[in-house]
């Protein structure tokens, strides 16, 4: 896909990951529009930052509904809004479980059904789910991230198979440790990581693969 003038839409542009996507698509020729509860510190004339709580699905509604009347259509959807915790089960409130998935897994269903229509109506558009190498294989501590990512993986598999007829590409990325903020709070310390702005190049570059192309599966780690 040729981004130039497209519309795209980054979930948790904030910070990290994110932000390093927002940039990347900027400097090929997009129109982006970021979704996050802290203010995204990108100043551009083709950035347009909206105040989300991805938890929230009335919020997502007004989001996407702000996006398409301006816009009419959405393009590119990188559904990467996320955080982990690696702590014991028993030691996992309820609650606590319950925000990981809402932000992790159900934003990421809620936005796409946004998005779904425009891109049927268009016969063309692109869904990056942003998974981790925690949705391929288990890890001590993991439970909920884990259990998250895998239904991410799992969503985005089935998501491919039900648009690629419509001439939609689903991809999902599964990273290794990238250096964010993620492990302020994430109970663990990797000791090799990924670049955020080498993640986001390699997300772009598979944006811009030719339409016919459908890399519907990508894992990156650190060497
Ligand atoms: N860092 C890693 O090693 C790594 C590895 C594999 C996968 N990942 C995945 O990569 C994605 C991005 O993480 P990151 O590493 O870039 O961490 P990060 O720097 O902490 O960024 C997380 C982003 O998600 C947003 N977010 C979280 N909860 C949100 C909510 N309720 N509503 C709206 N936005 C929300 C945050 O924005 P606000 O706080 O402003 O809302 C922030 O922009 C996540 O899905 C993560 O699981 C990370």
């Amino acid at each position: 896909m040729d981004l130039s003038g497209k519309t795209a839409v980054v979930t948790g542009s904030s910070s990290g990951i994110g932000l390093a996507v927002v940039n990347a698509l900027i400097q090929a020729d997009a129109e982006v529009f970021g979704l996050s509860r802290r203010v995204t510190a990108v100043d551009h004339e083709r950035f347009h930052w909206m105040q989300t709580d991805l938890r929230q699905a009335g919020e997502i509604d007004r989001a996407f509904a702000g996006i398409l009347e301006r816009q009419g259509r959405v393009d590119l959807l990188v559904n990467n809004a996320g955080f982990g915790f690696f702590r014991e089960v028993e030691a996992i409130d309820p609650d606590e479980w319950r925000n990981l998935m809402d932000t992790n897994l159900t934003a990421m269903f809620l936005c796409t059904r946004k998005v779904v229509p425009s891109m049927k109506a268009n016969r063309s558009g692109m869904i990056v789910n942003v998974g981790s190498v925690a949705g391929k294989r288990g890890i001590k501590g993991g439970t909920a991230y884990c259990a998250s990512k895998f239904a991410v993986n799992g969503f985005s598999e089935s998501l491919m198979e039900e648009l690629r007829e419509f001439g939609i590409r689903v991809a999902c990325v599964n990273p290794g440790s990238v250096m964010t903020g993620f492990f302020d709070h994430a109970g663990v310390q990797p000791k090799k990581y990924l670049l955020p702005d080498d993640l986001a190049r390699l997300i772009v570059s598979l944006v811009l693969l030719p339409d016919g192309m459908l890399p519907d599966e990508l894992t990156v780690r650190p060497l």
